[in-house]
């Protein structure tokens, strides 16, 4: 199905479409909003345009499409086996990114980033890591485009999910955990919690420090900020026109699970735009785990994306920056914070939170795995979970989408701790 729809040619800027202003990121130190200057010791020149960004149609430059072609478009598939499984109406698709090169979506950001970064002639690039999927995911577009790259990975991912970290070492990159010693931001945490399991707030400060500290370098983010959503709409935008050659009108729910939001941002994003154009009424629902609930418990405020309050101020949905989460096996949802321009979207009625409890994200990621064959990543049988459960409620069929952001396959230590009854 997906072989007849082409690789989009530009991303979709839904900062330029809504009917209200996304509030400006603001300087932490002047709480003016944020200019390009501000950014430019942090971020390559082409990302902070795009940050700042109000056109709808952003062009993706073809060094970019050329690397997205190896893997996109990716399946929309029909899991009719999962909707027998569920004995629902309804018809559900899943959106799987788990084909990418290193088996999820964060490759179409990370590629992008990389781009951006070569063409600036910057010889390093740092970044955090949870469950290594950004860490990973940016070394490999860091070998394609003869970039250094160090990585803060989570501590408690650290030493539960090494694959993802022996992956980031074979594609060229070096990982330290966080806390690290390495970084003031580090030491501080290390000082006053020993033990941590660290979060990703603070491998952000350890990542954005190192960075400002050497010239050459650049500081890279795996979700939350403007850009990195913009390039996820590749996901959203084939979805779109997937589900139209698949005979369907409109999708009804889109459900994803939301870390820092990108994936599910991606996705919706470009299903907003048919709402926002009078062609749909697709109802979004971003799915969070009850031990990070941003956007169901959070505030709406003005907060740092890390926990020394290095970076800008983001108007989020947030825990607050030193909210350390339990350490869940999702560890890509394990963030204090929501993408600003989902947030935003949340804010103007959009999109719904949900939270999800760990062990009925594995209990419904078990069901699509032995109906469908894919064994989902932690943080995407979030989504599942919720979507199996709305699917379960129906008398009448509906089209349900889900965002499989990824899979699981170096993630099975965690099944098996929860098929042998560990997690509770
Ligand atoms: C497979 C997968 N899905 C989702 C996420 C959450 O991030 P985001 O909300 O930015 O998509 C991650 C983060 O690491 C991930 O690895």
């Amino acid at each position: 199905m997906s072989d007849s729809i082409a690789v989009p040619t530009h991303w979709y800027n839904i900062a330029g479409d809504l009917p209200v202003a996304p509030p400006p990121h603001l300087h932490p130190g002047t709480r003016e909003p944020i200019a390009a200057d501000d950014l430019a010791p942090l971020f390559a020149s082409g990302l902070i345009e795009q940050e700042l960004s109000t056109e709808t149609d952003i062009e993706i430059p073809e060094p970019i499409r050329e690397v997205y072609g190896t893997y996109r478009t990716t399946p929309l598939i029909r899991a009719r086996s999962f909707e027998k499984a569920l004995a629902t109406p309804a018809r559900i698709y899943v959106k799987y990114e788990g084909v990418s090169p290193v088996g999820s979506h964060k490759v179409n950001s990370a590629v992008a980033q990389a781009y951006y970064n070569s063409i600036d002639g910057v010889a390093k690039l740092t970044t955090e890591t949870g469950a290594g999927q950004w860490g990973s995911a940016l070394a490999f577009a860091c070998a394609k485009f003869g970039i250094d790259l160090e990585v803060w990975q989570v501590r408690a991912s650290y030493d539960s999910k090494p694959y993802r970290r022996f992956l980031i070492e074979t594609y060229g990159g070096t990982v330290h955990p966080s806390p690290s010693e390495l970084t003031e931001a580090g030491r501080k945490v290390l000082a006053e919690l020993p033990d941590t399991p660290g979060s990703l707030g603070i491998a952000v400060s350890e990542a954005v420090e190192v960075a400002i500290g050497d010239a050459a370098a650049r500081y890279t983010l795996g979700s939350v900020l403007n850009h990195v959503v913009l390039h996820q709409t590749v996901i959203g935008l084939e979805a779109v026109d997937q589900l139209r050659a698949a005979g369907e009108t409109q999708a009804d729910v889109v459900f994803g699970c939301a870390g820092g939001g990108s994936n599910l941002a991606g996705l919706a994003f470009p299903f907003i735009r048919e709402v926002l154009r009078d062609r749909a009424d697709t109802r979004i629902v971003a799915v969070e785990p009850a031990a990070c609930p941003s956007i169901t418990q959070g505030e709406y405020r003005y907060d740092h994306g890390d926990i020394v309050g290095l970076t800008p101020l983001l108007k989020m949905h947030t825990l607050g920056q030193d909210f350390i989460p339990d350490p869940i096996h999702a560890g890509g949802l394990r963030y204090h914070g929501m993408a600003p321009l989902l947030s935003h979207t949340v804010e103007l009625g959009y999109v719904r939170g949900q939270a999800v409890e760990q062990t009925d994200a594995f209990a419904a990621a078990v069901t699509f795995a032995r109906a469908e064959g894919i064994v989902p990543a932690p943080e995407s049988s979030h989504a599942i979970a919720a979507a199996a459960e709305y699917a379960r409620s129906l008398s009448e069929p509906e089209v349900i989408v889900i965002g499989l952001s990824g899979h699981g396959q170096l993630d099975l230590p965690a099944y098996h701790s929860y098929l042998s009854g560990e997690l509770g």
